[in-house]
């Protein structure tokens, strides 16, 4: 192993090794986000392209069709299909986050106003469409639309879940697999659908991605209470928000009365008050919350690495590994 190799984050080596693909679906998605009539749109958007964003999504794409010994052209159609959906989910999140930061900015809904995100969030979401079809294969555009529609259906059953301390670890589990996993897994799964791979390979794409997905949102969740600046995202927002993440679900099963007068004001009823998250991380603490969290992240790292494991050798298949222990360990 080369020292970079030693050094760097798996992500990072993966971006090293599809650095010039990456390239091609960052002028195509710079091209794509063009708008002849209206001028807000590449304003948005390019406010959050050019803030960067790991390109998870896109990477995973291009990796599996990699890994597919794919040698066709519509893998990069298919990554930035896959970064355009990511990019319109984010800025319809931000609204209904009321979320003030993302990537290190300044969030479009602040910068500019909450109806921009949403429409030119729509825009994307079209503008995705249009590079799928590119492809001419109606399972991928199954696969990319049913992942669209399955992400919606997570935000808007996180919406409906939030402030209800009732809500259970599988209600927590189907709205990351939506709102979060969906995604992963379709960019997984299309990689080796584009090149022509056979169904069980196809599979266990669709499983790492599902796993890893699944592993990167419980890790997400985490660092909302343990991160640091360096996530570019405002830290406390799902507490203040009343979201019955992992460690929330877990500290208000296990609480006394006491506690549970305390998730009752903050969570139920949105009653937030200085030194309330502080309160939060003692109850975690008290329950062992953000380890049993931490615990189930590496869970689904593990199932993610066996699953990718069905595929054949490969260095972008040990790449995709690291990248699943790395999913659970990031800081950002
Ligand atoms: C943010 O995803 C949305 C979640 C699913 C938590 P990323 O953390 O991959 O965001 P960027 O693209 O790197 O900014
Ligand atoms: C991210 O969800 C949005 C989607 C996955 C659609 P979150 O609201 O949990 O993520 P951040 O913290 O805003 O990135
Ligand atoms: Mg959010
Ligand atoms: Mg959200």
């Amino acid at each position: 192993m080369s020292l970079d190799a030693a050094t760097s984050k798996p992500h990072e080596r993966l971006a090293a090794a599809l650095a010039a693909d990456l390239e091609d679906v960052n002028s195509l998605i710079r091209d794509r986000m063009s708008s002849e009539n209206a001028p807000r749109i590449p304003e948005v958007t390019a406010h959050l392209i050019d803030a960067g964003g790991k390109r998870l999504r896109p990477m995973l794409t291009l990796a599996s069709a990699r890994l597919c010994g794919y040698d066709g052209p519509f893998h990069i159609h298919l990554a930035a299909t896959v970064e355009f959906i990511h990019t319109a989910t984010l800025l319809h999140d931000d609204v209904v986050d009321e979320s003030e930061q993302r990537r290190g900015r300044p969030t479009a809904n602040l910068l500019w106003d909450n109806q921009s995100s949403v429409l030119v969030g729509d825009y994307l979401f079209a503008r995705s469409f249009q590079l799928m079809v590119e492809t001419g294969s109606l399972r991928i555009l199954d696969i990319l639309s049913n992942a669209a529609a399955t992400i919606a259906e997570g935000e808007v059953l996180q919406l409906t879940a939030a402030r209800n301390l009732d809500v259970t670890e599988d209600t927590y589990l189907k709205i990351v697999r939506g709102k979060t996993a969906a995604l992963f897994s379709a960019a997984t799964e299309v990689g080796g659908v584009i090149a022509g791979k056979d169904e069980d390979i196809i599979r266990a794409l669709f499983d790492y991605g599902d796993a890893l997905g699944i592993a990167f949102q419980i890790a997400d969740d985490l660092l909302d209470y343990m991160g640091t600046d360096a996530t570019g995202k405002n830290l406390g927002d799902d507490f203040r928000e009343g979201k019955m993440t992992l460690p929330v679900i877990r500290a208000v099963a296990r609480a006394d009365a006491e506690e549970r007068a305390f998730w009752t004001r903050t969570i139920r009823n949105g009653k937030v008050a200085d030194g309330d998250l502080g309160q939060a991380m003692v109850c975690f603490e008290r329950h062992g919350a953000l380890e049993q969290a931490r615990a189930d992240a590496i869970r689904w790292s593990e199932v993610a690495k066996t699953a990718i494991q069905r595929l054949p050798e490969h260095e972008i298949r040990d790449m995709l590994t690291d990248l699943a222990d790395y999913v659970v360990a990031r800081l950002v």
